[in-house]
């Protein structure tokens, strides 16, 4: 962890107070924090930093950050990476996705927020027009691999051909990234450890769907985003799967309820102030669909179209 995020961070689990966290340091290197951790003075909630990733998540998503979740296996290390990447290395099969969603961002002299990062292609996409850029995800393999990446400045990985046959990927990251203003810790959607109004740009790409209670994540998008001049790039699929989240609790996907139709249209009156989440609104500046890969082996990929809102205040 950056030394310079210290003074972003907040405790997720006293929140919606604000409390700061102390740094304790058992090793560093230059401007890094290897093997530490941060500690809450108020509610006493040590987070570690391990093998320079901060763990800054409440106790309850713990589990999801260090376990066996889908988010940390081998296969999705693999298949995130050649998502997010596999253009720098010249696939004939590669997707411009990612740099459609960055191309939906403004400069600004403000900090982005890149939620549900995975390893990284977006934040490192932000830090050519941002002052700062923090990447957060539940998942540590994607962190200590967006880490790794920050690191090195280039990208040497196996990707999965089928079973356990792999076949080594290596390029360099693009010269115009720039590395010192990006940072990944380990975070949670729904409790985001920053203070209110933080940011000035805040992305949410292809993570609505996959947390269990979408609507409090656009909550927390709303507590960080600046009040005035603040940015928000929204896309998401809507594959809804009731064993990630209660139907109840779905944006869109559904013939009844509060959120009932199709989720961009749910969307699209959220932006305008519906539910009373966005405060103020956000001006819906933009919208469309970006088509998006993922390859899980040679033979299986997903095929997805995620839905994009820009919205601005
Ligand atoms: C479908 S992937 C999209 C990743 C990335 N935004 C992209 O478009 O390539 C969803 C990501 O959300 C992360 N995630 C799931 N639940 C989360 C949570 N509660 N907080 C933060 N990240 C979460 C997963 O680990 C995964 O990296």
């Amino acid at each position: 962890m950056k030394k310079w995020l210290q003074e972003n961070l907040v405790c997720p689990t006293c929140l919606p107070r604000h409390v700061s966290l102390d740094l304790e340091i058992r090793e560093e290197c230059g401007d890094d924090i290897i093997d530490g951790r941060l500690l809450c003075a108020a509610c006493g909630t040590p987070y570690a930093i391990d093998k320079g990733v901060a763990v800054v998540v409440p106790a309850a998503t713990q589990s999801a950050a260090a376990g066996t979740s889908e988010y940390n296996s081998q296969g999705m290390l693999s298949a995130y990476l050649w998502s997010h990447y596999s253009d720098l290395f010249n696939d004939p099969d590669a997707t411009g996705a990612y740099r459609a969603w960055a191309s939906l961002l403004k400069p600004s002299p403000g900090i982005a927020l890149d939620i549900g990062c995975a390893v990284g292609r977006l934040s490192f996409e932000m830090s050519t027009t941002h002052r700062r850029v923090i990447g957060i995800d539940t998942s540590f393999s994607f962190i200590e691999k967006a880490r790794n990446l920050l690191e090195q400045r280039r990208l040497c990985f196996d990707l999965i051909v089928e079973g356990l046959i792999t076949e080594e990927r290596a390029c360099a990251l693009s010269p115009a990234w720039n590395h010192e203003r990006i940072d990944f810790i380990v975070a949670d959607a729904l409790a985001l450890p920053f203070a209110d109004h933080l940011f000035s740009t805040v992305s949410s790409i292809n993570i609505l769907e996959k947390v269990p209670d979408p609507l409090q994540h656009l909550r927390e998008v709303n507590r960080v985003l600046a009040p005035e001049d603040g940015l928000l790039a929204f896309s998401d699929p809507f594959s809804w799967d009731a064993s990630v989240t209660n139907p109840s609790l779905w944006i869109g996907g559904r013939p009844d309820g509060p959120f009932s139709g199709r989720g961009y249209d749910c969307m699209r009156r959220i932006f305008s102030g519906d539910a009373g989440v966005f405060t103020p609104s956000l001006h819906i500046m933009e919208g469309g669909a970006v088509p998006w890969k993922i390859r899980k082996t040679a033979n299986l990929w997903e095929h997805i179209t995620s839905h994009y809102l820009v919205g601005s205040r």
